[in-house]
C-alpha cells in the first residue's frame, strides 16, 4: 500500500495532506525517515511512525449510522456536561469518530467510522457529497428567498455554494422545506435561513450521500449495509475497502 494511502486510512490526513506530512520529513518506516512520496509499505510488517508516534490501521473498517437526538453534542467531551452522541454507541469499535458536525439542537443522521480517508472526503466540500436536511422555518418563504438560498447567501463574507430547496408545505406561518447542500460550514443551514429572514425552528438531517436516515428512531443506530458502504465509497471516488 502506498504510504500516503496508509496515512489517510489511519486518519492522519487526506491522501494529499499525507504527501505533505511525508515531504515534511515527519514519517519514519521501520525507524528510517522517508520523504519519497511513492514509498510503498506492507501494513502487516512495516512499522510506520509520524512525529515519533506509531500509526496503525484499524483492524477492520466500521461504518455506523446514528439518529442523533436533539440535545446530544457531537464532541469527545463536553465541559457543560451535556450528553455525548458517541456514548449512544457503546463498544461499537475502537477508533470510531463522528463524521463532521451536527449541532446539539439538530437531530438526524450522523455517520461514524474509523475509516479516516472516507471521513475526510464526506466532510470536504470538494467531493460535493449531498447532505439533505428537513427544515421547519418560521414564516412563509417567498420565491425570491428560496431562489436566494439556492444560488447562495453570504455567510462570513463568503457565498454558500449552490443548494437545492424543495418546499414541502406551508402552514400556520411555518414553512417545511428540504434543503440539499454539500458544504458543512458551522450552523450552515440555520444561518442560511436566518440570512433570508426565516429562523429555523427544527432541523433534521435525513440523508448523507447515498445513506438515508430512514425510520431509525432517535438514539438508535445501525451498521451501514455493504451496499451503502460501496455506494458511499463510489460517490467519494474511493474503491472497495
Ligand atoms: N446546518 C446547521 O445549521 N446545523 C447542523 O447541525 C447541520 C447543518
Amino acid at each position: 500500500m502506498r504510504l500516503n494511502r496508509y496515512l489517510a486510512r489511519a486518519g492522519i490526513a487526506s491522501r494529499r495532506g499525507a504527501d505533505d506530512v511525508i515531504a515534511a520529513g515527519r514519517v519514519t518506516v521501520n525507524g528510517s525517515p522517508v520523504t519519497e512520496l511513492g514509498t510503498v509499505v506492507d501494513p502487516e510488517r512495516d512499522r510506520v511512525e509520524v512525529d515519533g508516534k506509531p500509526v496503525t490501521l484499524p483492524e477492520s473498517l466500521t461504518y455506523i449510522a446514528l439518529n442523533k437526538p436533539c440535545g446530544h453534542v457531537v464532541t469527545m467531551s463536553d465541559p457543560q456536561g451535556r450528553p455525548i452522541a458517541t456514548d449512544l454507541i457503546p463498544d461499537a469499535a475502537p477508533g470510531i469518530v463522528p463524521v463532521g458536525r451536527l449541532d446539539a439542537a439538530t437531530d438526524g443522521l450522523l455517520l461514524l467510522t474509523n475509516d479516516g480517508e472516507l471521513a475526510y472526503r464526506v466532510t470536504h466540500p470538494s467531493f460535493e457529497l449531498d447532505k439533505v436536511y428537513d427544515v421547519v422555518a418560521l414564516g412563509v418563504l417567498a420565491p425570491a428567498e428560496r431562489a436566494a438560498l439556492e444560488t447562495g447567501v453570504e455567510l462570513d463574507g463568503r457565498k454558500t455554494a449552490p443548494a437545492r430547496v424543495e418546499i414541502l408545505s406551508t402552514e400556520h406561518h411555518l414553512t417545511r422545506a428540504r434543503i440539499t447542500i454539500h458544504e458543512g460550514r458551522k450552523r450552515q443551514v440555520r444561518r442560511m435561513f436566518e440570512a433570508v429572514g426565516h429562523p429555523v425552528k427544527a432541523l433534521t438531517r435525513v440523508r448523507v450521500g447515498p445513506v438515508e436516515l430512514g425510520n431509525l428512531r432517535p438514539g438508535a443506530w445501525r451498521r451501514l449495509t455493504e451496499g451503502e458502504v460501496g455506494a458511499l465509497r463510489t460517490a467519494l471516488g474511493l474503491t472497495a475497502p
